[in-house]
């Protein structure tokens, strides 16, 4: 295996750029055994990732660390299946996102931000509630040489945008709301979610399935392997008028 080559992705990681130490040591304050390296990703061309090593033993964690992971999750480590599956389309079907002003909310490691941008996205923010996970999309984003622009908190979204994007989010059911706050932001939202089969707001229609796994896959459970598309379209005069007291003069 050539230095460039990514174990788990079987492609080789074009980007010569090593990962970066400060969001190493943040990934091993948790997991001080982990290790980041660039795994390019399959079927996205050489978008490529610095996630958790793909040899990362999958066997039960001492349970000092299991309570540190427990505390802190770093999600961000790793590229979730729906992500990939999402990063996939974008990537087949740039139509979704071309010349438009997108948000990926919930972005990780960033993999749905950067393929939004590199399928031609007009701008791309990158919200995440996770300060580690912002720092992972931004590092992301410079070693696959775009641009994003970080968010840290869904209230402080700039206006105007076109499309939501949201991939492996609601994987708690509390994070459910987020639908809602999806729709108030613009007017079309998709989602990729392998963890619900069902979303609870009946103006989702289903764009079908496709198989894709978490890199790296450290065991993950067949069920997870479905990733379910879901979209929603909205007038977009619906979306200027929703929840304002104000009505239009002829209302
Ligand atoms: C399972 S990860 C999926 C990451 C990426 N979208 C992917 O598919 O690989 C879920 C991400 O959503 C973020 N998240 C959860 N709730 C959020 C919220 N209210 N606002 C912003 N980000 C949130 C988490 O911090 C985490 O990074």
């Amino acid at each position: 295996m050539s230095s460039t080559e990514s174990p788990t992705g079987g492609a080789p990681a074009t980007s010569p750029r090593a990962p970066d130490k400060g969001l190493e040591a943040r990934l091993q304050q948790t997991l001080p055994m982990a290790r980041l390296e660039p795994q390019r990703l399959p079927g996205c061309g050489s978008l490529t990732l610095a996630l958790i090593n793909h040899d990362f033993p999958t066997g039960p964690l001492p349970p000092d660390v299991m309570r540190a992971v427990i505390a802190r999750p770093a999600y961000w480590a790793f590229c979730w299946g729906s992500g990939l599956g999402l990063a996939q389309r974008l990537l087949s079907e740039p139509h979704w996102v071309r010349g438009r002003r997108v948000l990926d909310l919930g972005s990780g490691s960033g993999v749905v931000a950067i393929a939004a941008a590199l399928a031609g996205a007009a701008t791309v923010v990158a919200c995440d509630n996770d300060s580690d996970a912002l720092l992972a999309t931004m590092e992301n984003a410079a070693r696959n040489n775009v641009t994003l622009l970080p968010c840290a908190d869904l209230a402080q979204v700039p206006d105007g945008l076109d499309i939501v994007l949201m991939a492996d989010v609601l994987y708690d059911r509390a994070n459910l709301p987020l639908l809602e706050a999806a729709g108030r932001l613009a007017h079309e939202v998709l989602i990729a979610d392998s963890r619900i089969r069902v979303l609870p707001d009946p103006d989702y229609r289903s764009l079908g399935s496709l198989e894709a796994l978490t890199m790296p896959n450290l065991g993950e459970f067949d069920e997870y392997r479905e990733v379910r598309f879901f979209h929603r379209r909205r007038p977009r005069s619906a979306l200027v008028f929703e929840g304002s007291e104000s009505r239009p003069a002829h209302g």
